[in-house]
Formats: structure tokens, sequence, C-alpha cells
């Protein structure tokens, strides 16, 4: 089957074409737009993907080397997301499905996060355990089967990335963060400032970031502009510590607890080289594989939704068109509900 995946859930604009679960083509273009206002301007987004939306497929067919005329199937993220961005793509891919008269099908995009490991590892084993850590999202999961989740943790407050892009803020760095940060922290001294790792009562799977984001802030903001410049690499290294080291732990206790063989991280924050090397550590001493998708499936991309929607097509599944978008879907509402 040869399918086309639209993504258009946050800022990024993307397309993809599959057949038969490989990987054609992957389109991504990112909205430069929000860039001067330090975060996504929702309605900036939603107009964006409305004029970068034709551009892109075409992109994705002729990357693909296919024509409208091959495509047996179309895909598209209902949610969660911004309701103006999900409403483009969804809306694009429902009317490029009945005009073509081939079946639609809505994909959770965390469930296309889930997934994205399976781009470059079709055969990874299931059950795993999966660590989503995006700019929206901090999921720990059990992936038993396609469609069966069981979420062990989440965040109760602000999510792995969004942590990431509240501290650039404050230590005055690009957004988004994680990359401003990573790129900063090499040049600091991760021992240099101890930041709490917050302990939670109740769930042992949750995470929490405000705390450790509000400690930065108190922290930097009571330095001499001279210290700030001095300490400013030390404080992006120490903070990158903190949270790789809050999400790894939660990682290692449920590798021992659950009796874990294999492990994905996925999502932007994901990307970052000290949370791939700490997991791998982890990896080597409790004895599990790990996998993470290449930069470009980590960040928001349509492959992974055409992944995730390829999966559900091979069960004969597929969505209603009246299927409408849902800015708060969770992981556990699946796709084809
Ligand atoms: O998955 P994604 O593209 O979008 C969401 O679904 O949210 O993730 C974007 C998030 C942003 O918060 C960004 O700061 C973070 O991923 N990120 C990183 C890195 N690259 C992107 N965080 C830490 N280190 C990185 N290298
Ligand atoms: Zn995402």
């Amino acid at each position: 089957m040869t399918l086309l995946a639209i993504e258009t859930s946050c800022d990024e604009t993307a397309a993809a074409v599959l057949r038969d679960g490989q990987l054609l083509s992957s389109v991504v273009a990112s909205q430069q737009e929000h860039l001067k206002w330090g975060g996504v301007v929702p309605e900036l987004a939603s107009r964006a993907h409305i004029i970068k939306i034709v551009p892109v497929v075409q992109q994705a067919l002729n990357e693909a080397n296919v024509d409208l005329n091959d495509i047996e199937g179309v895909a598209a993220t209902y949610g969660p997301g911004l309701i103006g961005s999900l409403l483009v793509g969804l809306t694009f891919a429902k009317g490029l499905a009945m005009s073509r008269k081939v079946p639609f099908l809505g994909v959770n995009h965390l469930e296309g996060h889930l997934f994205s490991a399976m781009i470059e590892y079709p055969d990874l084993p299931m059950p795993f355990l999966a660590l989503v850590v995006s700019g929206g999202h901090t999921i720990l999961a059990l992936v038993q089967d396609i469609g069966r989740y069981h979420i062990l943790g989440e965040t109760r407050d602000d999510a792995a990335g969004e942590a990431f892009d509240k501290v650039a803020k404050i230590l005055d760095l690009p957004y988004p963060g994680g990359p401003s940060i990573e790129k900063l922290a090499r040049e600091g001294n991760p021992e240099a400032v101890k930041f709490p790792v917050a302990k939670l009562k109740g769930n042992p799977y949750d995470f929490s970031f405000s705390g450790l984001k509000t400690a930065v802030l108190y922290y930097y903001n009571k330095l001499s502009d001279a210290e700030k410049k001095r300490q400013r690499a030390d404080v992006a290294a120490s903070f990158q510590k903190a949270v790789v080291r809050a999400l790894s732990e939660k990682v290692a206790l449920a590798v021992k607890k659950k009796n874990i063989r294999h492990v994905v991280v996925a999502g932007g924050v994901a990307r970052n080289r000290r949370l791939a090397d700490a997991i791998s550590a982890l990896a080597e001493k409790h004895d599990f594989e790990v996998y993470i998708p290449s930069l470009q499936y980590c960040t928001d991309n349509a492959a992974m939704i055409g992944k995730a929607a390829d999966l559900f097509f091979r069960q004969g599944k597929s969505s209603p068109l009246n299927l409408p978008p849902r800015p708060n879907l969770t992981l556990t509402e699946s796709s084809t509900d």
C-alpha cells in the first residue's frame, strides 16, 4: 500500500510517502515565523500551514517519485495539538482521500512518536518501554501491542522539552531551547550547580520539572551581570544534567521492576546527546536494547505518522471522514476508536 501522511499539529508542516511500510520521502518545513516571539504563536502557525501544505505535499510526492494516482490511503494527525494547525492538515487529508476515493486515517500524534523508531527498526519487538519526551509531553509507557498502551507515568507540570524552552528563555538563549542549551552546555561544567531532581509522592514513575525550572530562575537571577556571563554555560550544563538524571532514573526503575528488554526514546528531547548517552549506559548495565530514531524522526515529522498509519491500515482500520480534530487527545484514546 502506498500512503501519504500529513502532520500539522504544531509548527512543522510535514508530509511523507510510504510504500508497504517503507519510507520513500519525508519533508518537514519548519516555520520561522515564531522565532522572534520566543515560542509558537498559534494563529501564525495555522496561517503558515495553509501556505505550505500544498508545496510540502507536492515535494513529498516528487521525492518519492509517485503522483496522486498512486496514493492508496491518506493519513493525518488529528490530535493532540493546536486546533487551528490540526485543522489544516486534517481537512486537507480528508479532502484528498474523498476526492481520490481512498481510505482516510486519523493518527494520534503521540502514537506517531511511539512508533517513530520503527521507521528505522521495522522489526522492533513488542512489548517495549517508551519514553516520549517532547515540547508538549513527557510520558513513560509500556507498549504491549499496536493500540495497547499502559501509561506508567507522566509529567505533573511542565514537559521536559518545555523545561528546556523555559530555561533557555531565562538564560536568554534562542527558541527552541533544547538545542541552544545542549550547545552551550558543552562549554559548561555539569557539576557546577546542584539543581534538585523532584522527589514526588505517589506514583514513582511520574515526572515534575517546574521546581527545577524555578530553581534555575532563582539561582540565575541572583547573579550579577558579570557572574551571569561567567556561569551561563555552567548553569545550562547543570540544568541539562538534572533533566537527564530525572528521565533516566525513571527508565531505570521501570526496567528493573517490569523486566524490560527493549526501550524506545522518542520526541524532540530524544535528540539530546547526553540523554542518549545516559540511556545507553543504563542499557549496558541492565542488559536491554535501546532504539532512538535519527534526529529528523525525533522532532515532529510526517514519517512517524505514516509509520503508525501503516500499522493501523494493515489491521484493516480507517477513520470516518467526519473525524474531528482533538486538541487534548491522550495516548490511551486510540486513533481508530
Ligand atoms: O517532538 P517535538 O518536535 O514537538 C512536540 O511534539 O512537542 O519536540 C520539540 C521539543 C522542544 O521543546 C525542544 O526544545 C526539544 O524538543 N528539543 C530538545 C533538543 N532538540 C529539541 N531538547 C533537548 N535537547 C535537544 N537537543
Ligand atoms: Zn511531537
